[in-house]
C-alpha cells in the first residue's frame, strides 16, 4: 500500500477532524494544507503538525510532493475543486454529497477519468468492517428477504444562518448535510437503486433549505425504506434492516468506533450481536482505505457509480421536496 502524503483544502471543522485521524497513523502523512487564507492556513498547520501551508488552493494543487487531496470545502465548491484537483494531477478524496446533483458529478468523473487520478465521495463511515459484517448477514438469508429500512441521522444547530448548513447558496440543508448518509445506507442495504423517491421537507424561510426532512424509497425489490434527517431537531442516530425472517439493529451507523459498532441480529427467535472492533480511527480508516485502492481509481465501499446512484437519488428527494439551490437556477 503507498504511504500518501495529503494535501488538505479548507481549515474547518471535518479539515480538522480528517487531519486529527491522520495523525494517528503512520501510513499516511498529512503533508499540507490550502487556505483561502495564509494566516488560517498556517494556525492549523501548526495545530495538526502539517509540514507546509499555503494562502489559496491554488498553490497547494501546486505542490509536487502531495499526492492526494481531501476536498472539505462547502458543498457548492465539491464540483470546481474535484476538477481542478484532477488536472493538477492529485488523487481526490471529496466531502459528502460529493456535488450539488448528479449532472455536476458526471462532469467530474468523465475529468477524473481523463487525468486517470483515484476518485472518492467521502462516506467515512462506509469503510467500516461493520457493513461488510451487515452484508455478509444478509447474503447469508438469515434475515430472509429485506423489506424495510428505518434511518435517521439529525441534529439540532439552531438558527445559525452564518453555517454553511443553513445556506442555499452552499447548496445545505438537511438532507444535503445527514439525509444523504440515510440515502446511502438505505442504497446500500438494499443492493439497487430506488424506483420510487418521495420526501416532505421544511424549507426554512430565512435558510432557504430543508431543517427537517423525511423521504422515502421504494426499492425494485418491493423493499422500502424511510429516513428522517434535520439540522434543527436532534434524533437519535438509527440504521435497522427489516427481513422476512429477523432484523439488523446497527448500533453507532455513522460514527462506529471502538466503544460502540455493535450488530445486534434477530432471528429466528434468538439473538446474536457482533461487536466489530478494528482499532482505527474512523477517518485514518477511510485515508487508508485510499491507499489501498488506489490503483483501481475508485473503492467498493463508494464506487464511483454508487456516487452518481446517490446524486440521482438525492436529486429526485429534492425535486419532490422542491428544494433547488442558487446554483442550479444560474
Ligand atoms: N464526513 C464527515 O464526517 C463530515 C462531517 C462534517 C462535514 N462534512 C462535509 O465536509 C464539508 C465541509 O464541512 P465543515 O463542517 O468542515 O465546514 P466548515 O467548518 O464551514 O469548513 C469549510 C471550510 O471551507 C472553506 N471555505 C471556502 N469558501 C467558503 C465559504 N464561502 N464559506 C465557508 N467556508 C468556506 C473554509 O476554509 P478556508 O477559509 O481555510 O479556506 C472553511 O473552513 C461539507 O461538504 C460537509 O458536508 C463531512
Amino acid at each position: 500500500m503507498k504511504h500518501l502524503k495529503w494535501g488538505i483544502l479548507g481549515t474547518g471543522m471535518i479539515a480538522a477532524r480528517f487531519a486529527q485521524g491522520l495523525a494517528s497513523t503512520d501510513q499516511a502523512t498529512a503533508l499540507a494544507v490550502g487556505s483561502r487564507s495564509l494566516e488560517k492556513g498556517n494556525r492549523f498547520a501548526v495545530e495538526h503538525g502539517l509540514e507546509r501551508a499555503y494562502g489559496s488552493y491554488e498553490e497547494m494543487l501546486a505542490d509536487n510532493d502531495v499526492d492526494a487531496v481531501y476536498i472539505a470545502l462547502p458543498n457548492d465548491m465539491h464540483m470546481e475543486w474535484s476538477i481542478r484537483c484532477a488536472r493538477a494531477e492529485k488523487h481526490i478524496l471529496c466531502e459528502k454529497p460529493v456535488t450539488v446533483n448528479a449532472g455536476e458529478l458526471e462532469k467530474v468523473l468523465a475529468v477524473v477519468k481523463e487525468e486517470d487520478v483515484f476518485f472518492m465521495e467521502a462516506f467515512m463511515y462506509r469503510c467500516h468492517p461493520q457493513w461488510q459484517k451487515m452484508r455478509e448477514i444478509i447474503d447469508a438469508g438469515t434475515i430472509g428477504e429485506v423489506r424495510i429500512l428505518e434511518s435517521a441521522f439529525a441534529y439540532n444547530m439552531g438558527m445559525n444562518l452564518e453555517n454553511i448548513r443553513m445556506s442555499n447558496p452552499a447548496a445545505g440543508g438537511g438532507l444535503m448535510d445527514v439525509g444523504c448518509y440515510c440515502v446511502s445506507f438505505c442504497r446500500m442495504a438494499a443492493r439497487a437503486e430506488p424506483v420510487e423517491c418521495r420526501a416532505v421537507g421544511y424549507i426554512g424561510p430565512e435558510s432557504r433549505v430543508d431543517e427537517q426532512a423525511t423521504g422515502v424509497l421504494k426499492f425494485p425489490s418491493g423493499a422500502v425504506a424511510f429516513f428522517t434527517c434535520a439540522t434543527r431537531c436532534g434524533v437519535p442516530s438509527m440504521a435497522n434492516i427489516y427481513g422476512s425472517k429477523g432484523s439488523i439493529t446497527v448500533s453507532n451507523p455513522w460514527f462506529p468506533s471502538d466503544d460502540n459498532a455493535v450488530l445486534t441480529v434477530h432471528a429466528d427467535g434468538k439473538t446474536e450481536t457482533y461487536d466489530i472492533r478494528y482499532g482505527r480511527d474512523l477517518y485514518a480508516n477511510e485515508a487508508l482505505t485510499v491507499a489501498a485502492h488506489l490503483d483501481e481509481r475508485q473503492t467498493p465501499a463508494m464506487s464511483w457509480e454508487d456516487s452518481l446512484g446517490q446524486m440521482r437519488t438525492l436529486d429526485a428527494l429534492r425535486a419532490d421536496m422542491g428544494l433547488v439551490f442558487d446554483v442550479e437556477e444560474k
